[in-house]
């Protein structure tokens, strides 16, 4: 994990031979597997999990997933308590990667819906985006964000074996390898099924100052892509 001034792209070079072997690993025991990555740097690890799982001749972009829940259940909570809301009833779609810019709350499409001043937006926005940073400062040293990354991972995870056992129109947001965007890897709601990914339901509808968002997430996306994929080359 993070220590204070430590940004989710400096564990590439601990956590990337990590996953890596993980991901060769599951190549060979079980290839058909429904994989998610919680890993961080997310928006790197699951293109390496990915170009592993093709060089081993096993990749189903279907069954990879990087869990960027997280991101989703801060924007709720926060969200939650600007509006007097229950976090639990708020519904926030949380698109783009997991780290910094790349997170792209969409606001314009909460539900209920939620209307604030744009000042408050960009305030909510940047909180959601740093939230984890936060986590890593108030820690002091002593690592990030540990019990409600687990409860992420466990809603994905139960997402995921909820859509497996037959349950229709489980909706998650997490970050898979994509067509939507010019980034070919990006988080946005998916349909789950039996199979993993059955439908990208693709961008939700983003108003002026998300569009903004988004420019600003692709270039950044494309590098921590393009860095994953080297990687698995090189190694
Ligand atoms: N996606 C998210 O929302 C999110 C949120 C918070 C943290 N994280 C990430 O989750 C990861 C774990 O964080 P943590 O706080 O639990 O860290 P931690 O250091 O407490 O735990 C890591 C665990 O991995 C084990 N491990 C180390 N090398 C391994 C290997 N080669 N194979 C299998 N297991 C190995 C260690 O023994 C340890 O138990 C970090 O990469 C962190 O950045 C992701």
């Amino acid at each position: 994990p993070r220590k204070p001034g430590m940004t989710r792209d400096d564990l590439f070079n601990t956590n990337a031979s990590i996953v890596r072997d993980l991901a060769a690993g599951c190549a060979k025991a079980c290839p058909k597997a429904l994989i998610g990555i919680i890993s961080n740097p997310v928006n790197s690890t699951v293109p390496i999990a990915c170009e592993t799982l093709a060089k081993a001749g096993v990749l189903d972009v279907k069954r990879v997933f990087g869990v960027s829940t997280l991101d989703i259940i801060r924007a709720n909570a926060f969200i939650g308590e600007a509006s007097g809301v229950d976090p639990q009833k708020v519904n926030i779609p949380v698109i783009g990667g997991h780290s910094g810019v790349t997170i792209i709350p969409v606001l314009s499409q909460a539900t209920p819906p939620v209307s604030f001043p744009q000042d408050k937006i960009a305030a909510l926005t940047e909180r959601i985006q740093e939230a984890g940073t936060e986590v890593v400062k108030a820690k002091a040293g002593a690592g990030s964000a540990t019990l409600s990354m687990a409860y992420a991972g466990a809603r994905f995870a139960l997402a995921l074996a909820r859509a497996m056992n037959g349950e229709k129109n489980v909706i998650e947001c997490a970050y898979v390898r994509s067509d939507v965007t010019e980034a070919t890897y990006f988080s946005t709601p998916l349909l789950l099924g039996k199979n993993g990914l059955e439908k990208n339901l693709g961008l939700p509808k983003l108003n002026a100052y998300e569009q903004e968002l988004l420019k600003k997430a692709i270039p950044e996306l494309k590098k921590n892509i393009a860095k994953g994929e080297e990687f698995v080359k090189k190694n």
